[in-house]
Order: structure tokens, then C-alpha cells, then sequence
């Protein structure tokens, strides 16, 4: 089967990583999309186990369309009876960059159309209830190339079922997860998170180090799909299981000035299962003790949006870089939306990546330390 797993823009590399490193077979990578083959394990291994990923599609049908006709015979011929059952409700997202067709409407309303003309000629049936399981499927065009993409995680997969509640301003657990594989960070370090909010950060980090793959704690779309074999998804979720680590030699700590959303970052570390790795306190960055060697920060600060005034935010930053420039074995990686850190810090970065943090465009800084000796 051909599949595609989506992710934010700037972090592909990472995701097709981690894809690798899962032993899936990567054929072809685009902005926010890698494409994959595989057997029905591939698709249970993707939403498990990858971190990075938003969705994972199966892709049933990519084509050329440049008018609503060729659209609704290329909907109508796809082998979607290999995939939808004649019980189901089909829900229909269309997206379209740079294509002919750009009405999002017209695209939805006539793929719909097709697709029952294509279900009525299948199943041999006039009428569909639409009662039944739930089919999210999207139309994606793009320089007039057309994919027909069938969602089989359903909720979008940084839903871990952690996060309880959250705090003001939390970064996607997936984004998280990438700015951990982006770093130095194994399980063998300690790593903090002096601005921690409602932990994301710290979560995402002890999830890697005990190996709990993401998707143990959350349901998927493909598991109302009747052609799917579900015991071997029960299998596979066996394994997970078995691989978490519970011994792990690092240690995480996660600060904040906000008392709130620390006891937020405490429940939702608990629900993760990763309460005993993390150790938060409620602290100003400025007063914690970062008393270990070699130590990572990956941390978030206030983006300037939320800080009261331009003024605020700058003497946040210098004043970040006052406390962190004298950690001489450190690790540093900050993410953040704020213009001009660079000059702020006084340092300039090894590397700056453009990251989303759903919409807003972010930076992600990272000052490289020695390794440990
Ligand atoms: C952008 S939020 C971090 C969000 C976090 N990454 C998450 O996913 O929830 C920034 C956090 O910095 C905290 N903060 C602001 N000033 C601080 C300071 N001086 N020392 C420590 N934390 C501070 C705020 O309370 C807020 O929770």
C-alpha cells in the first residue's frame, strides 16, 4: 500500500529520520509530506510509534485534473471500495495550491458527488444512509496534480491523551518531540526546561528517553475500518508496551514562575507516565541552578506577543543570555517567534531552522556545547 505521513513545514528531515529508524520504506518527500510503501504493519508502526508526524494517509489515487469534469471522472475510477465500506459516512476535505481548479466548495461538492456515483457502481446500490463508520478523506491539488488521501488516524497525532488540561501558550507535543531529535539530548543527559509552561517540552523529551511510543495512549481512525486487522494492531501495541524503559539514567528538570500551569505540566507528565523522570519546580529561570555538566536547555520563552511590551521581551532575552552564556559545557536551544534574539543573546547561533508552531513562524536557535567527556 502507498501511504504519506504529513507534518509541519522544517521538520521533514527529522520525521523522515525517524521513519528510517522505524524501518519503513520512504519513496519520495515534499514540503510537509513523506511518501511511504508498505504492508498493513506500516501503517499501525506509522501512528504509533512516529513523533513528528500530523497524519498518516493512505493514498488511494493521484492523477492531473485541470477541469471539474476530469475531477469527477478521476474521483469516479479510484478503487474505493478497496477502502470504504458501503455502511460508512464520507466526509470530503479539499485543499488547492497553484492548481486550475482553487474553488475549495466546487472541489468537495463534486468529489462527493463522484465518489457515491463510484460507491453506487461498486456495491451495486442507489442509496447510502452514511450512518456507519467515519471516512475522512482529503483531496489535495497542487500544480494541477491530484491526490485522493484517505486520514487513517483520525484525531491529528499530536493528540498524545496526555495533555489534561493546558497552559497559555503550549507548543504542539509534536513540534516539542521534533525540537528534542533536533538536539544533543539522549537519555544518558540531563536536560532542562527553565520556561516549561504545562511541560511539553520535558514530556515530549522523557517519552524519548523511556522509548513510550506516542500513540499507546490514544485510539485511531483505521480501527473502525472493517478490512483492518485489528489483532495485530493489539500486537503491536503488545510490543510497544514491552520496549518503554523504565530505567533510565538522566534525569529532566522543568521550571516555571507560573504556578498554575505548573501543576498542568505535573498532571498531564503523570497521565504520560513520565512523572518520575521529571523533576518540576516552580523557579525564575534567573535562580534555578543548573548544577550539572553538560547539561541541555531546550526551552520556549515568552514569545513578544505575550510579554507586556517590547521592553519586556528585550530585557528577557539579555538577560537570558546573562544567565546561560557562563554554561560553558551547555547545550543550548531556544524556540521562539521574538525578532532579533541573536543580538539579544550576544551569541550567534551554530544553526537557526524557521519551524511552525501551528501558525506562527518560529526560530529555533541551537548553540551546540562539547560533548561529554
Ligand atoms: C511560551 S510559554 C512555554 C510553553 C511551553 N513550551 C508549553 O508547551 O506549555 C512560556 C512560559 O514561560 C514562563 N515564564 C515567563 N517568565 C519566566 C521567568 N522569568 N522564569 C521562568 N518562567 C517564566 C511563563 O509562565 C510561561 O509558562
Amino acid at each position: 500500500m502507498n501511504y504519506v505521513a504529513s507534518c509541519a513545514f522544517g521538520i521533514e528531515a527529522i520525521l523522515k529520520r525517524e521513519m528510517h529508524a522505524l524501518g519503513l520504506t520512504v519513496t519520495q518527500s515534499t514540503n510537509g509530506k513523506i511518501y511511504f510503501t508498505g504492508d498493513e504493519s506500516a501503517l499501525f508502526l506509522a501512528n504509533l510509534h512516529l513523533r513528528t508526524a500530523d497524519r498518516i494517509y493512505i493514498v488511494i489515487g493521484q492523477g492531473r485534473v485541470r477541469t471539474y469534469d476530469e475531477l469527477f471522472e478521476f474521483v469516479k475510477q479510484l478503487p474505493l471500495k478497496n477502502y470504504l465500506s458501503s455502511e460508512g459516512k464520507y466526509h470530503i476535505l479539499a485543499k488547492s495550491q497553484k492548481s486550475k481548479l482553487y474553488s475549495l466548495r466546487d472541489i468537495q461538492t463534486i468529489s462527493k458527488k463522484a465518489l457515491i456515483e463510484n460507491l453506487k457502481g461498486a456495491y451495486q446500490k442507489n442509496t447510502f444512509q452514511e450512518e456507519g463508520e467515519y471516512y475522512r478523506l482529503s483531496i489535495e491539488l497542487l500544480n494541477d496534480q491530484v491526490e485522493c488521501l484517505l486520514d487513517t488516524s483520525g484525531e491529528a497525532l499530536h493528540k498524545r491523551g496526555y495533555r489534561l488540561k493546558q497552559g497559555e501558550a503550549p507548543i504542539k507535543e509534536t513540534l516539542a518531540a521534533a525540537l528534542v531529535l533536533l538536539s544533543f539530548y539522549e537519555a544518558s543527559r540531563v536536560l532542562y526546561d527553565p520556561f516549561c509552561g504545562s511541560g511539553t517540552i520535558a514530556i515530549e523529551a522523557a517519552m524519548i528517553a523511556k522509548n513510550i511510543a506516542p500513540g499507546l495512549n490514544r485510539e485511531f481512525a483505521f480501527l473502525s475500518f472493517p478490512w483492518v486487522d485489528k489483532s495485530r494492531f493489539i500486537v503491536q501495541k503488545k510490543e510497544a508496551f514491552k520496549a518503554i524503559n523504565q530505567d533510565i539514567e538522566g534525569k529532566i528538570y522543568a521550571s516555571d514562575i507560573d504556578a498554575n500551569v505548573l501543576s498542568v505540566a505535573k498532571e498531564n507528565a503523570l497521565e504520560a507516565g513520565v512523572e518520575d523522570v521529571i523533576d518540576f519546580s516552580f523557579s525564575d529561570f534567573q535562580d534555578f541552578s543548573f548544577d550539572k555538566d553538560y547539561g541541555i536547555i531546550i526551552t520556549n520563552p515568552p514569545y513578544g506577543q505575550r510579554l507586556e511590551t517590547k521592553e519586556d521581551a528585550e530585557v528577557l532575552y539579555k538577560r537570558i543570555g546573562d544567565t546561560f552564556r557562563h554554561l560553558t559545557t551547555f547545550s543550548f536551544y531556544l524556540l521562539t517567534s521574538y525578532p532579533g534574539v541573536e543580538g539579544l543573546l550576544r551569541k550567534r547561533a551554530d544553526r537557526t531552522r524557521v519551524l511552525f508552531n501551528g501558525n506562527i513562524k518560529t526560530r529555533y536557535y541551537q548553540y551546540y556545547g562539547p560533548k561529554p567527556r
